[in-house]
């Protein structure tokens, strides 16, 4: 029985979700020390994860019914979900067709780009810090450089293009690198996005004076590349906000959710690999689909309680405000 009249993931204060993140696991093989500690964290249990198939059919209630149009894989990890192809294999097949993308750190995305490509998938974003061994080192707690070099590459060659890099400047850490990874993604026809660092890892050790802001980030950059802003006005929901390197066609993103929030353009949405919608990353709550799921929950039934989770999602992050808690999952758990 419908018991609303919105059809799609509308909140109250008249954002309309319709890119869905879909976590696909919480384990990672790299331990970034902005995101988990060196010992790793309390995995999700096998029980608790959606099966293939759970995930296929929330993913299509998404889209048959509920106006989702992109989708994203990510994780911790989502190559390390061994049934990756086939998830997208079966999600690219949906009618209407969404656009389906990749967040990955890159490690195994060599020996996978092609069978994924030709699965559907159209693009990945991957995580890269510094293209430098030891910095790697330092800041993933592995020795994997390669890998991700190799995954870049072999994604490039698929034809999963633009293919797009997401970095994290830390102080002290990496900070003083921005000008050779964009120099290295510009040379290999990367799209590099800097994110600020936000409060989502597990060990809450984020610290707003130290973190690097989007307005340093510039500052760095600014003159040795001529960055100049592709068109503010055309900023829309897309988060990362938009340089010409030189005049261009080049460009590189800056992603400033913490100092300049984007909450009002937001048009996301959630589902943990465990079966939860999450309204925001820096949501407190979350809505169980997984027990209504197994319940045997009819596809209309999923869709109602997916547009009731949506109206509790707040206006905005609230990073700034005294109260901010973090959310108690951190940003592996989540997907980014
Ligand atoms: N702040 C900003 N970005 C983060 N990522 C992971 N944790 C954080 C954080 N605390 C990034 C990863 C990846 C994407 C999913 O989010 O580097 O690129
Ligand atoms: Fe959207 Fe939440 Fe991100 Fe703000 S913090 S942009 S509301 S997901």
């Amino acid at each position: 029985m419908r018991t609303t009249t919105q059809p799609g993931l509308a909140d109250n204060y008249g954002r309309v979700a319709t890119d869905l993140r879909v976590s696909l696991t919480d384990r990672c093989n790299l331990r970034c020390t902005y995101c988990m500690p060196e010992e790793g964290l309390d995995w999700l249990a096998k029980p608790e994860l959606l099966t293939d198939d759970e995930i296929v059919r929330l993913v299509t209630v998404a889209v048959t019914r509920l106006g989702v149009d992109e989708i994203r894989f990510t994780g911790g990890e989502p190559l390390l979900r061994r049934g990756l192809v086939g998830i997208v294999d079966r999600t690219t097949a949906l009618e209407p067709r969404p656009q389906v993308s990749l967040t990955t750190n890159g490690i195994g995305l060599a020996r996978q780009a092609e069978a994924l490509a030709a699965a559907g998938l159209d693009r990945v974003n991957v995580s890269l810090d510094t293209i430098r061994p030891d910095t790697f080192q330092q800041l993933t707690r592995r020795d994997r450089l390669k890998d991700v070099l190799a995954g870049l590459e072999a994604a490039q060659a698929a034809g999963l293009t633009p293919v797009k890099v997401n970095a994290v400047l830390m102080r002290g850490l990496n900070d003083d690198q921005a000008p050779e990874l964009l120099q290295f993604c510009l040379d290999h026809g990367y799209e590099l996005r800097f994110i600020e660092q936000m409060p989502l890892d597990a060990q809450h050790g984020w610290n707003r004076a130290t973190m690097v802001t989007a307005d340093e980030i510039l500052a760095l950059l600014g003159d040795r590349f001529g960055l100049a802003p592709t068109d503010a006005a055309a900023r829309g929901s897309a988060p990362a906000e938009s340089f010409t390197v030189q005049g261009g066609p080049q460009t590189v993103g800056i992603i400033a959710s913490v100092t300049r929030p984007f909450c009002g353009d937001c048009d996301r949405v959630r589902l943990t690999a465990d079966g939860q919608v999450r309204d925001c990353l820096f949501a407190r709550t979350e809505s169980d689909l997984r027990t209504a799921l197994r319940d045997g929950a009819s596809d209309e039934d999923l869709a109602d309680r997916w547009r009731k989770a949506m109206r509790g999602k707040l206006p905005g992050h609230g990073i700034a405000d005294p109260s901010f808690l973090q959310p108690a999952r951190p940003m592996s758990a989540i997907g980014g």
